[in-house]
This record gives structure tokens, sequence and C-alpha cells, in this order.
């Protein structure tokens, strides 16, 4: 196998049904965690159905020699895209008191994948590159930027000009027996048909703050329901493989009982580490019964993940308020910065860098996760 060079000419192009099957069976061996291959293959299938991903909202891309692509090529490399909607909002010209908030297409891209005999041939480099260079130009509408999640350290994708962003989160451990409801008559439980118009409500709110002054470019992937939906078939495809005796994850969060406060959550049933992971916390409320709210919601968090055995509930970038009220409702929460995986990697598209000196990500949550 040659190692990549520039003289090469290579071809960035879509697999076919038979290549995807290939490329995913051989990825299991990373990302199948508890399921079995012929499980991981169909929630692969599955997860690219829903709104979301659907309709050309999720493309798979493979790297081949363009000296092979007569013969369909060896894959040398391979990756997904998924399109989003997000905002992007800029500082001040002048003395502007609102600035505007463009709504644009960000791109996710995930699951990059060189087959073992190809590794440290440079393949994913070039693969990654090609794909930078294609997602500016994919559709008709603006491309603000693209991210990663990198689960191999903050290097390799910011070399390709993917830099990394703040990469915080908290634990709160799940005990067994899980400890006493916190404040339990201030919060209800959210289903799924509840999850739409709560995330209306807060991608309103999230363009009307993005439309004040800031000093820094400021981007955000849109909260909406179609995301949310793509972590919870997610999970309940895992959840009615790993745990079928539970029945389905009804419960995606929970919000108080006077709706200016909520929470959306998702079980993860890694074989590594089995946790609930707060997609997205909404704040909206006064600062009289903050702290009481949180802890209540928090707490209802650890009770759902206790009877799910999840081991822990894991929140990312944490408001100050969020944390206090972790310490209230266990002991032993930490606080978490991730140097080596779920490393949050922005590329934007167009002028200005991309780092955190020149850009703001705003709710870098668990729900722009890919
Ligand atoms: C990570 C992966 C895609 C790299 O593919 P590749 O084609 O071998 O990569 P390239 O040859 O283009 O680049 C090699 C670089 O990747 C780095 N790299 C490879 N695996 C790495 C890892 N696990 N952690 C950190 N860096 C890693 C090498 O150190 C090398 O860096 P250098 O150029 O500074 O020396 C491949 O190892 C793979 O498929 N791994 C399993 C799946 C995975 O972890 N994917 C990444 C998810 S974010």
């Amino acid at each position: 196998m040659p190692t990549a060079t520039t003289t090469t000419t290579y071809l960035l192009r879509h697999p076919t049904p038979t290549e995807l099957t290939h490329i995913r069976t051989q990825h299991s061996t990373c990302w199948a965690g508890a399921l079995s291959v012929s499980q991981y293959l169909t929630r692969e299938d599955h997860i690219a159905s829903t709104h979301l991903t659907r309709n050309g909202g999720m493309t798979q891309w493979v790297l081949v020699d363009a000296a092979d692509a007569d013969t369909g090529g060896h894959i040398l490399a391979s990756c997904e895209a998924i399109q989003k909607k997000a905002f992007v909002s800029h500082p001040p010209v002048d003395g502007e008191k609102r600035v505007p908030v463009e709504e644009v297409v960000a791109y996710g891209i995930g699951s990059v994948f060189t087959p073992p005999e190809c590794r440290g041939k440079g393949y994913a480099k070039v693969m990654l590159a090609m794909l930078g260079e294609r997602l500016k130009r994919r559709g008709g509408q603006r491309v603000g930027f693209s991210v990663l999640y990198s689960d191999i350290g903050k290097q390799f994708y910011a070399k390709l000009g993917w830099l990394p962003h703040k990469s915080s989160h908290i634990e709160l451990p799940v005990r067994t027996p899980t400890p006493a409801r916190l404040h339990p008559s201030r919060v209800q439980p959210l289903y799924h048909d509840d999850i739409a118009p709560l995330c209306a409500l807060d991608t309103a709110a999230l363009r009307t703050a993005l439309s004040t002054r800031h000093p820094k470019t400021r981007v955000a992937f849109v909260p909406d329901y179609s995301t949310m939906h793509w972590h919870h078939s997610r999970e309940e495809f895992i959840g009615a493989c790993v745990r079928p005796d539970l029945g389905a994850p009804a419960i995606k969060g929970c919000i108080t009982t006077c709706g200016t406060r909520w929470m959306m959550w998702g079980r993860d049933f890694s074989v590594a580490g089995p946790r609930l992971y707060v997609l997205r916390i909404v704040d909206f409320g006064p600062e009289e019964g903050r702290r009481e709210d949180l802890a209540a919601m928090l707490s209802a968090a650890v009770e759902e993940a206790g009877r799910w055995g999840l081991g822990r509930v894991v929140v990312w970038s944490p408001a100050e308020s969020v944390v206090g009220a972790a310490r209230a409702v266990v002991d032993g929460v930490v606080g978490v910065e991730r140097e080596c995986e779920s490393i949050p990697s922005l590329m934007m598209y167009g002028k200005g860098g991309s780092g955190e000196a020149e850009v703001e990500w705003v709710l870098n949550e668990k729900y722009a996760w890919c």
C-alpha cells in the first residue's frame, strides 16, 4: 500500500451500499460498543433515517486512489458528515445595538476511519483536507462551519484546521441505592411530544441572545427537534438491544412546574462507561429558586440514570449555577477537562479564525455532538 503523496490524485466520493456495509463492519470494532455487528449495522441505518439525517442530511465519504477509480478503488479512508442548522453572528460594526444573526448550514463530521492496513500513510489527512473544501461548497445555502468531536486528542485535527474548543464537563456519580430526590415537586418529566415546542422556544431565545453586541464571532448549533430526535432515536435503538427488560426509554428529560427551566437528556449504554448525558439545560427562570430548580432537575437525572443502571450523569460546559446545584445533589461530583476524547473542534468557513480567541462556541453542550 503506497503512502499518500502530493503526486497521487485522490478521489473523494460517496460509497456504494456494499462499500458502506463493508466500512461499517470494519469500524464496528471501534464503535459498536455493546451491540453485535448486525445490530450495529441496523443501528447505523436506523439513525440515518431520522428527520435530521434522511434525504441527504447525512452523507458518507470515501477516499480512493483516482487511478483505481474505474475498478471502484480500494477504500483508503472514510467518514460521514451530518448537515445541521446553525447560527452565526459577528462583532458589531460601528455602533450597532443589535447584530444580524445568520442562519447557516454547518456540518458535523464523524466516523473518521482508516482501515488498519492503510494507517499511518496520510490517508485520513488527505481525506479530511479534501472534505473540508468540499463541504464549503455543498448545496445552495451558505455553509458557516464544520465541526468534529475528536477522540484522538487535540493535535491531529488542529493541524488540519479544526481547532479545539472548550471541552469540560462534570460527572455526578450514581450510587445504589440512588439518593432521595431533591425537591421532587418542583419538576415533572418530559416525553417525546414535549420536545418540539420546547426546542422552538429555546431556538428563538438563542437567536435573540446572539443578536446582542459581543466582541467575538459567535456560533451555535440550533437546538432543534431534529437534533434531539437523532439522539433519542439512537438511545431508543441501543436501549432496545441492550436493556429490553426496561422497555422504551420514554422519559426524555424534565421541566420545572413553572416551565421556565428544563433539561433534555439521552442514555449512553457504552460498555466503557454507561452514563446519562444531559443534552441541553435551559434556564430562563428568575434568580429566585434557581438553585432549587437546578438541583431538582439534576436529582431527577440521577434517579433516571439509576433506574437504567447508568453509572453517572454527565453535563457538558456546565454554568457555575449548575455545578453548585450538582454538588447539592450528590457527593463526589468531579469536573473533567477532556484532553483526548470528544474534543469539540471547529473550522470556520469564510473570513476570520476558528480558535477560541476569535470564535465563541455558544451552547457547546452535548446536543451538538455527533
Ligand atoms: C485516527 C485514524 C483515522 C488516522 O488515520 P490515518 O490514515 O492512519 O492517519 P494519517 O496517516 O493521515 O495521519 C497520521 C497521524 O494521525 C495520528 N494518529 C493516528 N491515530 C491516533 C490516535 N489514536 N491518537 C492520536 N493521534 C493519532 C498519528 O500520530 C499521525 O500524526 P502525525 O502526522 O503528526 O505523525 C485511524 O488511526 C483510525 O481509523 N483509527 C480508528 C478510528 C478512530 O479513532 N477514528 C478517529 C475518531 S475521532
